[in-house]
């Protein structure tokens, strides 16, 4: 049901000129000055980048793409010179999104090889792993594809040492998008706990999965609130990585909602169209488990997915019912489309229990894309030290996020009149912080950061780097936190 990657990763040391692929890509700075490896084909070529240069048809330009269909002197059958902006402000994004918009312009057509003609090794996992973004499209269920994953990605000058982390990266990128992609009717809680497994049988890591009654034993009154008006039963998935030796410990929680009707507070065409993307945090909290346990990394995690249907039914949960947690806090629940932080309440909690260090991962609020727009996730800590050192990791891995306030006066959002908390907040104002201060509620003494990434999770449109459908968002900054937190 969810198709894996299965393009295979080289790096080779050959001059580019004499690697055979059906498309050598070569990256070019803004920069007058031809990276080596873009030297070389100018040589062989002789000197065709030169003159692409001279009559301005290649500027370097970040994204900029120009074929060359039937290159003389080079063993690839065709050419691309990919513009990599300026070097000065190279980052992994912006060498991420080259990889990938060359991999966008030649996967639209059935081709076998692809290599790229790396500007720097440095560059190897950048790029690596943005071909792998680019051959991956949204039309998981067309009979006819609209991309094709090449067999082969050969990286010219890449750094050796790097080749797992780009395949274990590019599997799982894949695995959180397909995930992601994935119709609601095929992927649901019970669908998704298999994927699950299958992963953690494949990949090393153990998996755990618990149905609703192991639910109700477990006093996971909050999240089973949620999963009630469903006729597709919850499921709990516990991963688990260890590194033999290792001390420090991180939890990973994903909200899982397969899809989002809002429930009895039901949601508009236009506001439910695209809520099966309301599971990319549980998709990115298995891909990126699945990532640290390929690599093999030196730190222990517990990956979390709650995972439920938002439904409306006759048995569904109403407004002015209270939920009890698991930590034994009551919830009014005001709005049934504010589930998220309801499954989190007692997947949190379980997770407090277990580990110090939790980041949780959601596509929580649409207040949070109002303040941050589509590109950038939500940032919300209970520990600004331990806030600072993820938000790190995410710029490493290319990824963005931006921090929100969570001063205790922002407490007065959730307040009820009735129960310990109330789920939505009061007015118009501050969505994704009530989000942020509701989860609060329930992560006891331990450090904990809240990504809400309703907008990040989710391409409404395509644009030069990315497909539309579920982008994968997080799954790169996983692995960076993991290594983060080794290196403590
Ligand atoms: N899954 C949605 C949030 C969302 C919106 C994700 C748009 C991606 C794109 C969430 O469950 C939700 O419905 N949130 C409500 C909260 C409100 C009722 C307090 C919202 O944002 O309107
Ligand atoms: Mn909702
Ligand atoms: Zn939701």
């Amino acid at each position: 049901m969810i198709a894996t990657l299965s393009t295979a990763f080289e790096i080779v040391t050959a001059a580019p000129s004499s690697v055979a692929a059906d498309w050598l890509a070569v990256g070019v700075w803004a920069e007058e000055a031809l990276p080596p490896a873009a030297n070389e084909l100018n040589t062989a070529t002789g000197g065709l980048l030169a003159k692409l240069r001279t009559s301005g048809d290649c500027t370097g330009k970040h994204l900029e793409l120009v074929p060359v269909l039937n290159p003389t002197g080079v063993a690839a059958t065709r050419l691309l010179v990919v513009g990599l902006g300026k070097q000065a402000d190279a980052t992994r994004a912006t060498l991420h999104d080259a990889g990938a918009a060359a991999a966008r312009f030649i996967t639209s057509k059935k081709v076998g090889t692809i290599a790229f003609a790396l500007p720097t090794p440095e560059s190897t996992l950048a790029i690596g792993v943005g071909l792998a973004q680019g051959c991956q499209g949204p039309g998981v269920r067309k009979t006819t594809p609209t991309r094709y994953a090449p067999t082969q990605f050969v990286l010219v000058g890449g750094d050796l040492t790097v080749l797992p982390r780009v395949s274990a990266e590019a599997e799982a990128l894949w695995l959180a998008r397909e995930l992601v992609n994935a119709p609601p009717c095929d992927l649901y809680p019970e669908t998704f706990a298999v994927v699950a497994a299958e992963a953690g049988r494949t990949h090393g890591f153990s998996v755990e999965v618990w149905d609703e009654s192991r639910l109700a034993a477990e006093r996971m009154g909050s999240l089973l609130g949620v999963a009630r008006g469903s006729s597709r039963p919850a499921r709990f998935v516990i991963l688990r990585y260890t590194s033999p030796g290792c001390q420090t410990s991180l939890g990973l929680v994903g909200k899982g909602v397969t899809f989002d009707s809002g429930g009895l507070s039901l949601k508009t065409t236009d506001g439910m169209v695209d809520m099966k993307c309301d599971m990319a945090g549980a998709a990115a909290v298995l891909g990126g488990v699945q990532a640290i346990a390929s690599l093999g990394l030196n730190v222990n995690v517990v990956g979390i997915l709650a995972l439920v249907e938002n439904m409306p039914a006759g048995n569904a949960m109403k407004l002015g019912d209270v939920l009890t947690a698991r930590n034994g806090k009551t919830i009014e629940v005001l709005n049934t489309d504010a589930e998220g932080r309801l499954i989190l309440a007692d997947a949190l909690c379980f997770a407090a229990e277990q580990v110090n260090l939790i980041v949780d991962f959601a596509t929580l609020t649409g207040a949070c894309l109002v303040a941050l727009g589509s590109e950038t996730a939500g940032l919300m800590t209970n520990d600004d030290a331990f806030g600072e050192q993820i938000l790190g990791a995410i710029r490493k891995a290319g990824e963005r996020a931006w921090k929100l306030p969570m001063d205790a006066s922002y407490d007065a959002l959730i307040k009820s009149k009735v129960a310990d908390m109330r789920n939505t907040g009061g007015g118009r104002w501050g969505g994704a912080i009530a989000g942020g201060k509701f989860l609060e509620q329930f992560v006891g003494t331990s450090k904990w950061v809240h990504l809400d990434i309703a907008g990040p999770a989710w391409a409404e449109a395509e644009s030069a780097a990315l497909d539309a459908g579920g982008t994968g968002c997080m799954v790169r900054a996983i692995v960076e936190m993991a290594k983060s937190i080794t290196s403590v």
